[in-house]
C-alpha cells in the first residue's frame, strides 16, 4: 500500500502541465490501427489504461513505435480487416475503455479472441456492449452472472455484421464507441440514439479519418466505408478530467491563480467548467485553438462558490468530474443537489459510496439516496465556505483514481493534515499527479 500524506496549502501561483487526454489517446491508437498507412500521435498519454490498449494492439500484430521521451507513438495501420491469426488472449488490465471499445473492432475481425481483465474490471458490467453487439450479429459472450455479463469476453469471427437501430439505455461513450466501431464492419447503416449527449471523441476522430458519420434527427448514423485515411499527425490535447483537479484547487485555495495550458475543451467534456462558473468560479479560457478536438489554456483564480442543482441530463457531460464536484460543493454556500448519478455505481468503484464515506468522515454534511420510479441516485451536500475538517484523518481511495485525486484536493483545501491509504491507482489516468501536487509546496 502506498500511503500519501496530504498537507494543507494556501496561495498557489503556478502553470501546471496536464498530461494528454485518456479517452482521445485510446481512440487515436485504435483508429490509427484500422486506418491505412502510418499515423504519428503527438502528446500521447502514457498511463496504465492507455498502455493496456497498446499491449492489446501489439498482440494483434499492430506495429507501433513509441518514444516515451517525446510522448509520441507512430502506429502503422493494417486497414479495417486485420489478417487472421490463431486464437489469442488479450488483457485489458483495469481499463474499461480498452475492453469495451476494442471489442467493437474485434467483433468485425476474423480471429478468435479471449479478452481478460484485472480482478476489479472483472466485476464491471459488460452486457451493455455484448447485447447490442449480438444484435449486430457479433459472436461475443461474457461470463454470465444473473442478468449481466462480465469479463472475460470471448469474441469469435461472425458471418458478417449488420447495421442496427439502437437506443442506448444509458448515456455511455464506451458503449456508443463499441457500436460505432462495429458499424465500420456492418452491412448497411447503424443508427444510435443517446438518452443524453455524452463525449463525442469517437465521432470526431472517425470523421477526421474520413468515416461516414452524421447526425440525423437525434440519431448518430454511421455508414460503412471501404477504408479509413487519417491525417499523418494527430495532436492529443491535455485531459480536461485530469485538469479538473487543479481547476478545483485553484478555485478553492485562497489568493491563488493556476494556469493549465492546452487542455481539451470539447463541449461534451466540460460540463464541470460550466457548472463551476455558475457556482461563481472565476475561470477564463485563453489561446483557444479550433482543432478537431478544440483546446485552450484554462486560467482559474480563487473564488467564493455557491451551491447549485445538477440534473440528470447534465451528468454525462461531467461523468468523471462528479467526485471533484462533490469536493467543491462541500466548500460552497448552500445546498447542492446532484441527480442522475446511477452510472457512478459502476465505475472503478462505486463512487457514490467512496465519496460519501470520505467526505462524511471529514465532517461534510452529505447524503445519498435513490429517487423516482427508475430508482436513480442523487447526492445532497450542505456546503460550508468556512469548513474546517476534523483531523488528522486517513481517507480511503477504494482503489479508484478519481476518488484518490478528489480526496487529495479536498485535503489540501481543508486546512489540516490528512493521509490517504493507497494512491497507486492514480497511475491509471494521471501518473505524474502526486509529483505535480508536491511541486506546489515549493
Ligand atoms: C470513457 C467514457 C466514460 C468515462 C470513462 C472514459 C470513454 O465511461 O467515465 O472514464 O473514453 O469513452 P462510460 O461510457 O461508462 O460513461
Amino acid at each position: 500500500m502506498t500511503i500519501f500524506n496530504i498537507k494543507p496549502l494556501r496561495c498557489v501561483h503556478a502553470r501546471i502541465p496536464i498530461p494528454a487526454d485518456k479517452s482521445i489517446s485510446h481512440r487515436a491508437l485504435i483508429i490509427s490501427a484500422i486506418a491505412e498507412g502510418a499515423t504519428e500521435i503527438r502528446n500521447f498519454l502514457e498511463s496504465q489504461d492507455t498502455l493496456a490498449t497498446m499491449g492489446c494492439l501489439k498482440k494483434m500484430k499492430i506495429k507501433m513505435s513509441y518514444s516515451k521521451l517525446l510522448r509520441r507513438v507512430i502506429v502503422t495501420g493494417k486497414g479495417l480487416k486485420w489478417p487472421k491469426s490463431k486464437p489469442l488472449s488479450l488483457y485489458a488490465s483495469s481499463s474499461g475503455t480498452t475492453i469495451r471499445i476494442l471489442s467493437g473492432i474485434l467483433a468485425g475481425q476474423e480471429s478468435e479472441v479471449t479478452f481478460n481483465a484485472s480482478e476489479g474490471l472483472r466485476r464491471r458490467p459488460m452486457a451493455r456492449i455484448t447485447a447490442p453487439l449480438r444484435k449486430m450479429n457479433a459472436r461475443i459472450e461474457g461470463r454470465k452472472i444473473k442478468s449481466n455479463e462480465y469479463p472475460p469476453l470471448v469474441i469469435r469471427p461472425a458471418q458478417g455484421l449488420c447495421g442496427i437501430h439502437y437506443i442506448l439505455p444509458q448515456a455511455s461513450a464506451q458503449v456508443k464507441t463499441a457500436l460505432l466501431f462495429a458499424s465500420l464492419y456492418a452491412q448497411g447503416p447503424t443508427r444510435i440514439k443517446e438518452p443524453y449527449p455524452c463525449r463525442d471523441h469517437t465521432e470526431r476522430m472517425l470523421t477526421l479519418f474520413k468515416a461516414a458519420i452524421r447526425t440525423e434527427r437525434g440519431y448518430i448514423v454511421s455508414t460503412p466505408v471501404k477504408k479509413l485515411k487519417g491525417p499523418r499527425t494527430l495532436f492529443v490535447p491535455g485531459d480536461f478530467s485530469s485538469a479538473a483537479f487543479f481547476i478545483a484547487a485553484g478555485v478553492l485555495l485562497e489568493q491563488s491563480k493556476i494556469t493549465l495550458p492546452r487542455i481539451g475543451i470539447n463541449p461534451t467534456r466540460i460540463g464541470f467548467l460550466g457548472l463551476l462558473k455558475k457556482m461563481g468560479a472565476r475561470i477564463e479560457l485563453k489561446n483557444k485553438k479550433n482543432y478537431f478536438e478544440p483546446y485552450a489554456d484554462i486560467v482559474v483564480s480563487s473564488s467564493r462558490l455557491r451551491a447549485l442543482t445538477v440534473n440528470a441530463r447534465q451528468v454525462p457531460l461531467l461523468i468523471d468530474e462528479l467526485p471533484i464536484l462533490m469536493v467543491c460543493a462541500s466548500f460552497a454556500r448552500g445546498t447542492t443537489r446532484i441527480y442522475g448519478l446511477k452510472e457512478l455505481k459502476v465505475k472503478e468503484t462505486d463512487r457514490i459510496t467512496s465519496m460519501v464515506y470520505n467526505l462524511r468522515k471529514a465532517g461534510v454534511d452529505i447524503t445519498a439516496g435513490q429517487y423516482g420510479k427508475k430508482k436513480d441516485w442523487k447526492v445532497v451536500i450542505r456546503g460550508n465556505p468556512a469548513f474546517k475538517s476534523a483531523c488528522p484523518l486517513r481517507f480511503k481511495s477504494f482503489s479508484d483514481h478519481r476518488t484518490a485525486m478528489s480526496m487529495i484536493v479536498f485535503g489540501i483545501a481543508s486546512g489540516c493534515r490528512h493521509s490517504i491509504d493507497d494512491i497507486r491507482c492514480i497511475d491509471k489516468s494521471f501518473p505524474g499527479f502526486v509529483a505535480l501536487v508536491k511541486s506546489l509546496y515549493r
